[in-house]
């Protein structure tokens, strides 16, 4: 018996990968289109933490490697110049691409060389070490990549930039590469960009360049209840073990179908599973245990740490139900104005309870944060401790 059928860890690929075939099919659509020298607009997957965005880019990844792409694939950081991180996904794709021809390895050497070292530096102010191999300039680095691609495309295959964590990428580097993106979409050698990030991450390429606004954009939600018995059920039965559809529908219903939670709950039942079938028993002796460490993981920290003010708007957020709202839309339900509650919205985004996916918009940053909040709405309510955000006393709160 193995304990890791399930996966767990962030950006693991799971044994099903549910309820994503339209975006591989439309994926897999655009590379071929790419592959035949048309252009393909970038897609970028777009979702809250923990939906799947990175499993999905893998896989991706992994199907435009066999269409014949050459996949550069980063994840961005805002802490990091995307040369550096490019750098490390470079070296990547030559070590991977152990056919690549040699022609298109030294290409790869070229582009890394116009690419900024890191620099380091010297303890008592003694100043900084830069390494050989600063970049020039942009137009350099487009002018390598420009090589690249044209020994790529006389190799039969294509060039394609993946890149996770988009939202973090640095604006002004991220701007030289889409523009050269761009540039190739105009000409029969097209080279394409593949990327996932949280739902901030349209507007943050939207200052990257306006036309990013014509990118597809994948919204990547809760599973349905369908794919989340499959995502369950399948690799267990791959194993020759059944489950029984109640326990699969419980374990549906607790996870919600949010990936995360699937696979924790998956890999809890499996780890205490014992002989070739699965009961709704052997599910419920498992489920409070696990609903604990994620209640404790992912709600009860960032809930611990919040004022009584802070808790009630955040109780008010909860009542509108789930998705994004507007600060008016959350402050007109405490009988407030937004502009009176504008610094507990603040607060709420420091500690990382809240989080704007859009411009004038609040979403909670956790998914199923709403149904954390039902579950234990009277725990939250006495630690709101009834206060009231009201700008005058003139509409009562309303926690139902
Ligand atoms: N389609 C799917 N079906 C079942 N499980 C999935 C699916 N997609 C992802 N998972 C599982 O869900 C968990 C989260 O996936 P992943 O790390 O890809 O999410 P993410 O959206 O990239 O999260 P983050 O924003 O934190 O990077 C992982 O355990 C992964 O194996
Ligand atoms: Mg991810």
């Amino acid at each position: 018996m193995t304990t890791t059928l399930y996966r767990t860890a962030p950006g693991s690929e799971p044994p099903a990968l549910v309820g994503r075939d339209q975006e591989l099919a439309a994926i897999a659509y655009e590379a071929r289109s790419v592959a035949a020298g048309e252009p393909a607009p970038p897609i970028v997957s777009i979702g809250l933490r923990g939906m799947g965005k990175t499993a999905l880019l893998r896989r991706s990844i992994e199907d435009v490697r066999r269409l014949g792409g050459v996949v550069v694939s980063v994840e961005a950081s805002d802490t990091e110049a995307l040369s550096v991180t490019l750098q490390a996904g470079l070296e990547r794709a030559q070590r991977d691409n152990a056919s690549l021809p040699s022609r298109v390895k030294s290409s790869i050497d070229a582009v890394l060389r116009t690419l900024p070292r890191p620099s380091y530096d010297l303890p008592n102010d003694l100043g900084a070490i830069e390494f050989a191999g600063a970049r020039q300039d942009a137009k350099r680095f487009e002018s390598v990549l420009e090589d690249l691609n044209d020994e790529i495309r006389q190799n039969d295959k294509f060039l394609v930039f993946a890149i996770d964590e988009i939202q973090e990428a640095p604006i002004q580097d991220f701007r030289e590469l889409v523009r050269f993106v761009h540039r190739t979409a105009g000409t029969n050698r097209p080279v394409w960009l593949l990327g996932a990030g949280l739902p901030n991450a349209r507007e943050h390429l939207h200052e990257v360049r306006t036309y990013t606004e014509r990118w597809r954009y994948f919204p990547i939600g809760l599973l349905t209840q369908q794919q989340t018995i499959d995502a369950i059920a399948i690799p267990a039965l791959d194993n020759g073990v059944t489950i029984a559809p109640a326990a699969l529908e419980r374990l549906a219903e607790e996870s919600a179908g949010y990936p995360f939670f699937v696979q924790k709950y998956a890999a809890a039942v499996w780890a205490a599973h014992q002989g070739d079938a699965i009961s709704l028993a052997d599910v419920d002796a498992v489920i409070p245990g696990v609903r604990r460490i994620i209640d404790n993981d992912f709600y009860d920290e960032r809930f611990r740490v919040l004022t009584p003010r802070e808790v009630t708007y955040a109780l008010a957020m909860a009542d509108l139900g789930p998705g994004p709202h507007t600060p008016n839309e959350i402050a007109t339900h405490l009988g407030s104005t937004s502009a009176a509650v504008n610094s507990i919205r603040n607060q709420l985004v420091k500690k990382d309870v809240a989080f704007a996916p859009a411009g004038g918009l609040l979403e909670f940053r956790i998914p199923l944060t709403d149904r954390y909040i039902a579950q234990h709405r009277p725990i939250l309510e006495r630690r709101a401790g009834g206060s009231q955000l009201r700008a005058q006393s003139t509409k009562g709160v309303s926690h139902r």
